[in-house]
């Protein structure tokens, strides 16, 4: 039988050197989309999924993110002394039951794989979600919530998956494509960062996956990859060929790379605009800029 997911591992542990100089001092994943940090988007997603464990993989200097997770007592009885319930309700979105959550640190950036492994005491013999924070999605069912029905149908590895324009292909892991099937693909290979004209489809992975315990032995044997990194597309490629148990899943929904400074105001933007409290004159904002940008050209 098929067990259920309920366990997610958030690797949170790499340099964000796009970012620099913020990301000195501040994790990428506390940097926040309007007014809530990115990996709030992303435990908010894994609870509607179902996921009850929360392991994250992080290293030194994240602190700030351990902290935000914490009750903050002093805060909540302010807010409560000043009759204050509304804060007191966002505050509780933050909140996460004790022993719910878990963090294992990777001692070095030796890639996303090698992230993945180092939460493999933790995952067990179970299958797993993986999100990585700064891929922010947004939709009216959430992404790892439409993965977890597909696993729970087809049992197999599930990797998100979008179209990418050609030219950007080697910015992303990409499946060769064996039969598409619609929203889902069965694959044949899977490849980090192809050099454009190698690339077999214009099939990005995307940061959600499902896996298999299958995956954790792979990554115990897994040797640095792409870019001198120990790679989880090359150990999700090793099961394709060892159980053709993997798919490729076109969820609905929008994606935004915040790992890129375009895409992260990309995201503020639109995430701005679907605030009722904020868009009217965030788009009369909008407007008056784009008139006078207009008028400068
Ligand atoms: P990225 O490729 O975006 O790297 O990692 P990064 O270090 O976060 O950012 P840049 O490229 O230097 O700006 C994708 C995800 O994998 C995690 C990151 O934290 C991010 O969530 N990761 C990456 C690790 O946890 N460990 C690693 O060794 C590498």
């Amino acid at each position: 039988m098929k067990r259920k997911v309920t366990k997610a591992i958030f690797p949170v542990a790499g340099l964000g050197t796009r970012f620099l100089p913020a990301t000195k001092s501040i994790p990428k994943e506390i940097m926040t989309l309007v007014d809530r940090p990115l990996i709030q988007y992303a435990i908010d997603e894994a609870r509607a999924a179902g996921i009850k464990e929360f392991i994250f993989v992080t290293s030194r200097g994240k602190s700030a993110l351990e902290d935000y997770f914490d009750h903050a007592n002093e805060l909540e009885a302010h807010l409560r002394r000043n009759g204050r319930e509304d804060l007191l309700a966002i505050l509780k979105t933050t909140n996460m039951d004790s022993g719910a959550i878990a963090y294992i640190r990777q001692h070095k950036a030796l890639g996303l794989g090698h992230a993945v492994w180092c939460a493999r005491r933790l995952v067990g013999n179970e299958p797993f979600a993986v999100l990585l924070p700064d891929d922010v999605i947004a939709g009216d069912k959430p992404c790892l919530q439409q993965m977890v029905e597909v696993y729970a149908e087809t049992g197999g590895n599930v990797v998100a998956a979008m179209e990418v324009p050609h030219s950007k292909t080697s910015a992303y892991g990409i499946l060769d494509v064996k039969e598409d099937l619609g929203a889902l693909v069965s694959v044949r290979g899977m490849v980090e960062k192809p050099a454009v004209d190698a690339a077999p489809s214009n099939l990005a992975v995307i940061g959600r996956y499902i896996l298999t315990p299958a995956i954790m032995r792979n990554l115990d044997r897994i040797k640095a990859g792409s870019g001198g990194e120990i790679q989880l597309t090359d150990a999700i490629a090793e099961e394709i060929v060892r159980s053709d148990n993997v798919y490729g899943f076109r969820f609905r929904g929008q994606r935004f790379d915040c790992g890129s400074k375009a895409g992260f105001l990309q995201a503020t933007v639109a995430f701005a605009l679907a605030r009722p409290d904020l868009r009217d004159e965030f788009s009369q904002f909008l407007a008056e800029m784009t008139a006078v940008r207009r008028a400068a050209e």
